[in-house]
C-alpha cells in the first residue's frame, strides 16, 4: 500500500492532520493503537485558544463547536478570600472557546468517517523504517497480519507514549523535562459548575481549579501528593478539600453530587528537539508535554498541526520544501513559549513541598503584582488566549 502522509496516533493531532491534509486533496493513513471507544473516552481539558478554532474551521469541523461551546472572556484568579479576574478581551481583544476535547476528537473522527479517510485501529508493532532517506515506510500489525505503507512522509502524533520520538537516534534528539512534586486529582461531577468562568484558585493548602464542559457538567481539580491515589478520595472528601481551597462564597455556593469520573494526572513539562528528521515530524505530546495549568497542551498540539499542514501542502501545492524544513524550528519556537507560560503559571498557583517562606512570599507578591499590573495581566491574557501562529 502506498499513500503521501502516514500519521501514527489517532488522537485530537494525527486526525486534525488528516482532516486537513484531505480538505486540501492530500491522502493520509492513520494508525490508531487503541479503539475509537477508547480514545473518546480519555477525559481531558477543554480550553480552545483562537488558532485551535480556525483549525477546527479550516479542516470543516467546526459547525457542533460553534453551536454547543462557550465563549470564555476572562477568568477568575484566587488566593484564599482575595480574588480578581483576567479580563481577555479587554487586553487582547480574543476570548477562548470552552469546549471539551473529547468533543473536539469525536467531530474530527466524524468528519474523517464521511469522508472516508482510512484508519486502521488496534495497530500493533509500528515501526517507521527509514524516515531518513526520500522513501520512508511504517511496517505495522492489525489482527495477527503483518501491514506495510509506503511513503512519502510520517507525522508521528502518537503521544509521549508512542514510537515516533523514539525513532530519532538519541544522539540525535535533546529533551529537557520537568517533573512537578505533585499531581492533580481530577473529578467530573454532573453538576452546575460553580461559577460562569473558570476559577484557578491558589491557597495554604494548595491548588485547586474549578472548570466546566457545559452548563451541567463540572470539572474540577485539586492538587495532590503524587503518592496519593483516586481511591484514596471519597467524593465526599474531595467537595470538602476543593471547599477549603477556594473562596468562601464559591465554597457556599457550590453544588456537589456524585463523581463520574475520578483521576488523578502527573504535572511534568517535556520538551524534545529537533521535531523533525528526515521525512518523519513530531506533532502535540510525541514532542511536548505542559503541566494543564495553562490548558496548552492541545492548543500547542494544534500550533505544531498548522505548521505541518502548511509546509505539506506547499509541498503537494508547489513542490516547496521552505515549510517542511522550518517545520521545526517554527513549531519550537512557539512550543518554548508554551512551556514557559505553564510552568510560569503552575509555580505562581500550586504550593511546593520544599517551599521556603521567603518562597511563600515571593509566590504572594507574584501574585498581587498580576492582581494590581495592567501590564501583567496583558501578558497572562496573551499567552491564555493563545500566541499568534
Ligand atoms: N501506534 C499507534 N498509535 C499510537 C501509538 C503507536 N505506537 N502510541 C500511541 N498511539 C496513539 C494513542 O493511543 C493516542 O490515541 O496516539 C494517540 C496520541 O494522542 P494524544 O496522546 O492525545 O496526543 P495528541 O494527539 O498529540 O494530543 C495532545 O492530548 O494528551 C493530551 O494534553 C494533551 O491535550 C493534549 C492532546
Ligand atoms: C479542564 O477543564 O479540564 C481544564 C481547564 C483549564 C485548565 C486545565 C484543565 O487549565
Amino acid at each position: 500500500m502506498r499513500t503521501a502522509v502516514v500519521i501514527i496516533g489517532g488522537g485530537p493531532s494525527g486526525l486534525l492532520l488528516s482532516q486537513l491534509l484531505h480538505v486540501h486533496g492530500i491522502d493520509t493513513v492513520v494508525l490508531e493503537r487503541k479503539t475509537k471507544d477508547y480514545v473518546l473516552n480519555r477525559v481531558r481539558a477543554g480550553v480552545l485558544e483562537r488558532g485551535m478554532l480556525d483549525l477546527m474551521r479550516q479542516a470543516g469541523v467546526a459547525d457542533r463547536m460553534e453551536k454547543e461551546g462557550h465563549s470564555h472572556s476572562g477568568t477568575v484568579i484566587s488566593y484564599g478570600e482575595k480574588t480578581f479576574r483576567i479580563d481577555f478581551v479587554e487586553h487582547t481583544g480574543h476570548a477562548v472557546m470552552i469546549y471539551g476535547q473529547t468533543e473536539v476528537t469525536r467531530d474530527l473522527y466524524e468528519a474523517h468517517e464521511e469522508t472516508g479517510g482510512k484508519i486502521d485501529f488496534n495497530v500493533e508493532n509500528v515501526v517507521i523504517h527509514n524516515a531518513n532517506t526520500d522513501a520512508p515506510h511504517v511496517i505495522y500489525k492489525v489482527d495477527g497480519e503483518s501491514r506495510r505503507i509506503d511513503c512519502d512522509f510520517v507525522a508521528g502524533c502518537d503521544g509521549f507514549h508512542g514510537v515516533s520520538r523514539q525513532t530519532i537516534p538519541l544522539d540525535v534528539r535533546r529533551e529537557y523535562e520537568k517533573i512537578y512534586p505533585f499531581g492533580w486529582l481530577g473529578i467530573l461531577s454532573e453538576t452546575p459548575p460553580v461559577h460562569h468562568e473558570l476559577i484557578y484558585a491558589a491557597s495554604k493548602r494548595g491548588f485547586a481549579l474549578c472548570s466546566m464542559r457545559n452548563e451541567n457538567l463540572s470539572r474540577y481539580y485539586i492538587q495532590c501528593a503524587l503518592s496519593e491515589k483516586p481511591e484514596d478520595w471519597t467524593d465526599e472528601a474531595f467537595w470538602e478539600e476543593l471547599k477549603r481551597r477556594i473562596p468562601t462564597k464559591q465554597a457556599e455556593e457550590l453544588i456537589t453530587g456524585p463523581s463520574i469520573e475520578k483521576s488523578i494526572a502527573p504535572l511534568r513539562s517535556f520538551v524534545t528537539e529537533p521535531m523533525r528528521w528526515g521525512r518523519l515530524f513530531l506533532c502535540g505530546d510525541a514532542a511536548h508535554i505542559v503541566p494543564p495549568t495553562g490548558a496548552k497542551g492541545l492548543n500547542t498540539a494544534a500550533s505544531d498541526v498548522h505548521y505541518l499542514f502548511n509546509g505539506l501542502r506547499d509541498y503537494y501545492g508547489n513542490g516547496t520544501t521552505d515549510g517542511i524544513d522550518s517545520y521545526s524550528t517554527k513549531a519550537l519556537a512557539r512550543v518554548w513559549k508554551a512551556e514557559r507560560f505553564s510552568w510560569w503559571f503552575s509555580s505562581l498557583m500550586h504550593r511546593y513541598p520544599d517551599q521556603s517562606e521567603f518562597d511563600l512570599k515571593m509566590q504572594i507578591a507574584e501574585i498581587e503584582f498580576l492582581r494590581t499590573n495592567h501590564a501583567a495581566q496583558k501578558a497572562m491574557a496573551e499567552n491564555y488566549v493563545g500566541l499568534p501562529y
